[in-house]
């Protein structure tokens, strides 16, 4: 063999050992991100049993996949969703016994999160139907588009965070009413994301710097990020507020999911994460076993006012190093500026 072709053989050998390491290590990462290994196991699946269970955003993605689990379980769910012409299209020629099940004991209702009014009639439509629920999952979520709801509110900030406050507070007030009769508890388990540490309140007494869209550094992911660093403050303060009142707050980080969460996100920042989410991330199946670990566990007190990833508390890895989140003035001001857009809002009333 000439010296040349020697040179050629070692070069391809060497770029083959380093594509190889380099797969090895991204199928090793692949593997590693999205096991949520055996979570479940010891867990009593079966305490779901005929427990009403309501899921926002449960029509696609981690939300379908839970209303899915969580009917499968015995659960009467709500499926709070805009797509109802869709759900109501009959059952999938193929359907396995759990989606029969899922079929037989989902409650599609409408909901649309960028409207106080649909939140208000959702709500109202499942206290006439039921009464009370036992568990309310505030689930659904968008990046973007870019617009204000129907209420004047960045879109994202108010579908994200902003709705979700408003309907966990109408359920809030439904159990309080209702604590003395019925000795029920309630259970609200947030959807968070570690891509809260993006995100930063940069005025102490500015909400509009939480979801100002004329801003030079606002971006969708910076706006999604802002709502999920919301929600986990609000974890914390419906936790503090409300725990001796029976309500049992969690918020569960699912992990990153292949879903449709990036739709909408435009460029090529776009096409990359829709890329990576779908050749790395977990599927919601995979994803759901942290919510549903949250749901079935029955001695909640060691979680709440936490955030889970796959049942493990993240305090450790993000939280403690996370200066928004270790303020509790900022998680009251979170609380007190949100009830002030409801009362301004005329047709966001909370006392109902
Ligand atoms: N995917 C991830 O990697 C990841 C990572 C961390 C956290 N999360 C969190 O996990 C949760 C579920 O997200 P996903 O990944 O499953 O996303 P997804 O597939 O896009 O599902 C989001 C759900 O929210 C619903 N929704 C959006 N806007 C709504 C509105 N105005 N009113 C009512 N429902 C609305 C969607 O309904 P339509 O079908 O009608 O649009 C859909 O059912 C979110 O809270 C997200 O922040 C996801």
């Amino acid at each position: 063999m000439s010296p040349d072709s020697q040179v050629s053989m070692n070069v391809v050998l060497v770029v083959g050992v380093i594509f190889s390491a380099l797969l090895g290590v991204v199928l090793y990462m692949r593997r590693k991100m999205n096991e949520s290994g055996n979570i479940l196991s010891g867990s009593n699946i079966e305490n779901l049993q005929g427990k009403i269970i309501v899921v926002t955003g449960g029509s696609n993605g981690i939300g379908k996949a839970l209303v899915s689990e969580l009917a499968g379980a015995g659960a009467k769910v709500v499926n709070g969703s805009r797509r109802l012409s869709e759900l109501r299209t009959g059952p999938h020629p193929n359907v396995s016994t759990q989606n029969e099940k899922s079929e037989r004991l989902s409650d599609n209702i409408h909901l649309d999160l960028s409207s106080f009014k649909s939140i208000e009639t959702f709500f109202k439509e499942i206290i006439q139907k039921y009464g009370y629920i036992d568990i309310l999952i505030n689930n659904a979520a968008c990046m973007g588009p870019k617009r204000t709801s129907d209420d004047n509110i960045d879109y994202c900030f108010q579908v994200n965070y902003l709705g979700h406050f408003f309907l966990s507070k109408l359920f809030i007030n439904n159990h309080l009413k209702n604590e003395n009769r019925t000795n029920q508890r309630l259970t609200i388990i947030n959807l968070a994301s570690n891509v809260f540490d993006m995100g930063s309140f940069i005025s102490d007494n500015d909400i509009t710097s939480l979801t100002n869209q004329n801003a030079a550094n606002y971006t969708l992911l910076n706006g999604y990020a802002n709502s999920k660093l919301c929600m986990i403050l609000f974890s914390t303060e419906l936790d503090r507020r409300y725990r001796h009142r029976g309500i049992q707050t969690i918020a569960v980080h699912p992990g990153y999911v292949k879903t449709g969460l990036q739709k909408h996100y435009p460029g090529l920042v776009g096409v990359i994460l829709r890329c990576v989410a779908s050749k790395l991330f977990r599927t919601p199946e995979e994803a759901v076993k942290g919510i549903l670990f949250c749901c079935v566990r029955e001695d909640k007190a060691a979680l709440c006012g936490k955030v889970l990833f796959d049942g493990r508390l993240m305090e450790k890895w993000y939280i403690e190093t996370n200066k928004e989140l270790r303020s509790q003035k900022k998680a009251i001001m979170l609380w007190e500026l949100s009830e002030k857009i409801l009362e301004s809002s005329k047709i966001a009333s909370t006392d109902i």
